[in-house]
């Protein structure tokens, strides 16, 4: 339940993982708020899903496939974004994956690796791409300590 106060009319927000579970409920809530929602996954039917969803409430959406293991396609992702909405505002990470069958007795290094990418890297990466200077980019500084 999102606080009827909170507000992100006019704000440009990608959501990561916007296929699924808290991602997708995510999307869904910023959109309610006003925002403007790009929604990425690497499964991109259930991304354009909550993409139509959100326009069929009355908001904008983007759906785009992201695969949040390259750095190409992050920086990708921010750019049709920025280029669509004109800037971005929010950035909320919630790609995820696990082998909920294996103990770490039964899982091997390639699975953990790519647990560890897609749960850890892929958020260095996606805040990486969406830092950097590129038009319509907005910054909060740091106040600084006395
Ligand atoms: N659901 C819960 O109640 C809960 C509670 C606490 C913590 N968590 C943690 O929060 C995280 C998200 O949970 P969830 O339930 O929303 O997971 P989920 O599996 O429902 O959603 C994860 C999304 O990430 C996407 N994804 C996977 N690999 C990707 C990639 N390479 N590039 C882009 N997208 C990719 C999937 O397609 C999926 O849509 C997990 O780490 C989970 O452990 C979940």
């Amino acid at each position: 339940m999102i606080d009827p106060a909170f507000t992100l009319e006019k704000k440009t927000a990608i959501v990561v993982g916007a296929a699924n579970g808290i991602g997708r409920a995510t999307a869904l809530a910023f959109a309610a708020a006003g925002a403007r929602v790009a929604c990425r996954d690497v499964e991109e039917p259930g991304a354009k899903a909550t993409a139509a969803e959100i326009e069929q409430g009355g908001a904008q959406a983007l759906p785009v496939h992201l695969d949040v293991t390259e750095g190409a396609s992050c920086r990708a992702a921010v750019a049709a974004t920025v280029q669509r909405f004109g800037g971005l505002d929010v950035l909320l990470y919630g790609a995820a994956d696990s082998d909920r069958t294996a103990t770490v007795l039964e899982m091997d290094e390639a699975a953990w690796d790519r647990v560890i990418r897609i749960n850890l890297t892929g958020a260095f990466l996606m805040v990486k791409a969406a830092i950097p200077p590129h038009p319509g980019a907005r910054r909060t500084a740091r106040p600084r300590a006395p």
